[in-house]
C-alpha cells in the first residue's frame, strides 16, 4: 500500500500533527509549499491535513485540493485544526469526495497546538488506520460496512451539545418567570 502525507500549515500546528503521523506510518510528511507535493504517482492512502483561517481552508490549500489529479489517490484521510471547530476537517473532505476520493471516516481534530498526548496516540491511531484499511481491502470487506463517519459523529455531539444549552435556556427562563411571578405574588399578598 502507498501512503502519503501532505500538509498545509501557517503557524505549525498541523506541521506537527503531520509529523506525528509521520511517526506511525514512517512516511516523510511534505508540505504542500513543497515542490514535491503534487501527487504525481497513484496513492493508496492519502493523509491530508490543513487548518482553518478567518472559517475557510487557506486559499493555498485550496488551490492544492483541487490539483490532485483524479483517479490518483483511492482513500484520504484527513487530519486538521482550528481555534473553534471541526470546519477544517468537513472542507477538506468535501473537496476530495468530490474528486472522487474515499474519505476514511475516522479524522484527526485537535484545537489549536497538539496537546502532549497527541504525540503519544497520534501515530498509533494512523498506523491503526492504514492496516485497518489494509485488512478490509484484503478481505474484500473494504466499503461494506462503514463506521459512522466522524462527520456524523461530530454532528451528533453538536446536536446534543446545542440541546442540552436549548434545555438550559429554557430551565432557566422558567426559573426567571417562576421569580417573576413569584414576586408579582408577594407583591400581591403585601
Ligand atoms: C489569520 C488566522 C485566522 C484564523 N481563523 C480561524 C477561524 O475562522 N476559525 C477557527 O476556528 N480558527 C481560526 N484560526 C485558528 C487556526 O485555525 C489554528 O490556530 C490552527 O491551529 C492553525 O494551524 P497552523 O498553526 O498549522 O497554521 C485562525 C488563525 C489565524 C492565524
Amino acid at each position: 500500500m502507498s501512503v502519503a502525507i501532505r500538509y498545509q500549515s501557517r503557524g505549525g500546528h498541523v506541521r506537527e500533527m503531520a509529523e506525528i503521523i509521520a511517526e506511525g506510518v514512517d512516511v516523510e510528511p511534505i508540505s504542500i509549499d513543497d515542490p514535491r507535493a503534487p501527487i504525481t504517482k497513484p496513492v493508496d492512502i492519502l493523509f491530508i491535513g490543513g487548518a482553518l483561517y478567518k472559517f475557510r481552508l487557506d486559499p493555498a490549500m485550496e488551490e492544492y485540493l483541487e490539483s490532485i489529479p483524479e483517479g490518483m489517490v483511492t482513500i484520504a484521510i484527513v487530519f486538521g485544526s482550528s481555534a473553534l471547530t471541526h470546519r477544517p476537517i468537513f472542507l477538506i473532505q468535501e473537496r476530495l469526495k468530490a474528486k472522487g476520493i474515499d474519505i476514511h471516516p475516522m479524522a484527526m481534530y485537535m484545537r489549536g497546538k497538539p496537546k502532549p498526548y497527541l504525540h503519544e496516540i497520534g501515530g498509533p491511531w494512523a498506523k491503526r488506520e492504514v492496516a485497518k484499511i489494509e485488512k478490509q481491502i484484503a478481505e474484500g470487506t473494504y466499503g461494506e460496512k462503514p463506521e459512522a463517519p466522524i462527520v456524523q459523529m461530530i454532528r451528533n455531539h453538536e446536536k446534543k451539545k446545542q440541546e442540552e444549552a436549548q434545555k438550559a435556556k429554557a430551565q432557566a427562563e422558567e426559573a426567571s418567570v417562576s421569580n417573576e411571578a413569584g414576586e408579582a405574588d408577594a407583591k400581591a399578598e403585601k
